[in-house]
């Protein structure tokens, strides 16, 4: 049977872990790196240099030459920001060369994004705080079976057929609920033909092209986006995204057997961050929340708001270990907590009288959760340069062995400043 060499790449918590980073730090070694899911909800940031990226459609291997990029079949992508994502790179001395786009990626249109609006103005009291990129809107078609796909572009006469169609069904809903004049086939072609033409040479049987590479022996990233708690079936429901980030769904989302996919490497971030509203038991609204989101700039790559902060949540990090079957764990900003007194990872929750070891699938109930802390002595030194375990201080070492010992897999990487350098690695991760 032939080696596979690959590893996937998944976010633990919600969303932001550093994957753009850890995703960037393995592509040197790869030599194709794939997006599986979501779409420019994601806000990857990747450092090189003096250089910063904010990649939202694109693999995080896109900044290295000669890498195979691919954007999998489980995405959704908004042709216009995707082609403004491709434009700046340029600009940038940044050219995808072997950049591919499913024929099977759904597409975002401007009637997705203008819903995403609506529906979230109308949740009122309830919203969710969606990115407001159309992603809800956009995989609801999908999974209803009128969505619009890559694979559509390459035949114009068709697509103006199914454009039409589509059209029929959208205006009705935006016309009967939302008092809205809906979109004219006039508008959406003269807003997307232009972009399309430029996108139809990248779009493949990007499977196809994969399965190819991996046969050559070819060593494969799978970047997630989002994270494990904001997966629709694994997620704090509904404040959740609309596609499925965890590592198994890889394979659906590129179109590979289970097997390809398997080597999942699970991104933590060294505390607890959340955007947009939902569920968060380990949330501090005090002044080492504060600290944290100043010192680790925990602001929206996508939407610049401010990151709600808060401890380790080992409860909901257990759930992330088990659903993905994560190999090893990739910790990132972990030099944000230089300067704590004390740090603390959350291993159960309190709810009532009961004590709770595994994260609870109802809202109602996860509301009434309190966290039972361990509390580990904190650190002062500043450790962003730090090359190896033994220049880390001993209380940062302490901590992240409580974790292995709380979660019960791992530490392959420890990240301690967003460039490639400042990246510890302590076991071989393809
Ligand atoms: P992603 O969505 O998971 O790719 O994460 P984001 O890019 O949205 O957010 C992570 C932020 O942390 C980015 O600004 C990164 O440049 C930054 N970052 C990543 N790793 C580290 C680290 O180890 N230390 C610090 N201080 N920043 C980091
Ligand atoms: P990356 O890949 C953090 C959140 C939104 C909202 C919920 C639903 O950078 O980690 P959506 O627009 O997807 O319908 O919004 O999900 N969300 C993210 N939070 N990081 C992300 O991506 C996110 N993508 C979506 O804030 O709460
Ligand atoms: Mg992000």
């Amino acid at each position: 049977m032939r080696k596979i060499s690959t590893v996937t790449v998944v976010g633990s918590q919600w969303g932001d872990e550093g994957k753009g980073k850890i995703t960037d730090f393995l592509a040197e070694r790869a030599d194709v790196i794939v997006r599986y899911q979501g779409g420019p909800n994601a806000g990857h940031t990747v450092v090189v240099g003096e250089e910063t990226y904010k990649l939202h459609h694109l693999p995080s291997g896109i900044l290295y030459r000669g890498k195979i990029c691919i954007l999998g079949n489980g995405m959704v992508l908004d042709p216009l920001t995707l082609q403004t994502e491709l434009q700046e790179l340029k600009k940038r001395g940044v050219f995808p060369e072997r950049l591919f786009i499913s024929d099977r990626a759904h597409l975002i249109m401007s009637y997705h994004k203008a819903l995403d609006e609506l529906e979230e103005r109308e949740r009122k009291g309830a919203q969710i705080g969606t990115t407001r990129r159309g992603i809800g809107p956009a995989y609801v078609d999908k999974v209803f079976r009128i969505g619009l796909r890559c694979g559509d572009l390459l035949d114009e006469e068709e697509l103006k057929k199914k454009i039409r169609e589509i059209l029929l069904v959208k205006n009705r809903i935006f016309k009967n609920l939302y008092d809205h004049p809906g979109f004219s086939v006039e508008e959406i072609e003269n807003e997307y033909f232009p972009v399309f033409q430029q996108l139809r040479p990248y779009v493949k049987d990007t499977s196809v092209l994969l399965d190819g590479e991996i046969q050559k022996g070819a060593r494969v990233l799978f970047e997630g986006a989002q994270g494990t708690m904001l997966d629709i079936d694994h997620g704090t429901y509904p404040f959740v995204t609309s596609s499925n980030p965890i590592a198994s769904c890889a394979s659906t989302g590129a179109g590979v057997g289970p097997e390809i996919v398997a080597n999942a490497l699970g991104i933590t971030k060294a505390y607890t961050t959340r955007v947009g509203e939902g569920p968060f038991p380990t949330e501090l609204n005090n002044k080492v929340g504060e600290h944290i989101r100043e010192k680790g700039r925990e602001y929206g790559t996508t939407t610049g708001r401010p990151r709600r902060t808060g401890w380790l949540d080992g409860v909901a990090l257990k759930a992330a270990c088990r659903i993905n079957g994560f190999r090893s764990l990739a910790i990132t900003l972990l030099d944000v907590l230089s300067g704590l007194d004390e740090v603390c990872i959350a291993t159960a929750y309190r709810c009532g009288d009961t004590v709770l070891e595994h994260f609870p699938a109802q809202l109602h109930i996860l509301e009434k959760c309190t966290p039972v802390y361990r509390v580990f002595k904190g650190w002062q030194a500043n450790i962003a340069g730090a090359k190896t375990l033994e220049d880390l201080p001993i209380e940062a070492v302490d901590y992240l062995r409580g974790l292995e010992e709380i979660l019960q897999v791992k530490i392959s990487l420890v990240s301690v400043g967003p460039r490639r350098d400042q990246t510890i690695v302590l076991s071989d991760i393809f």
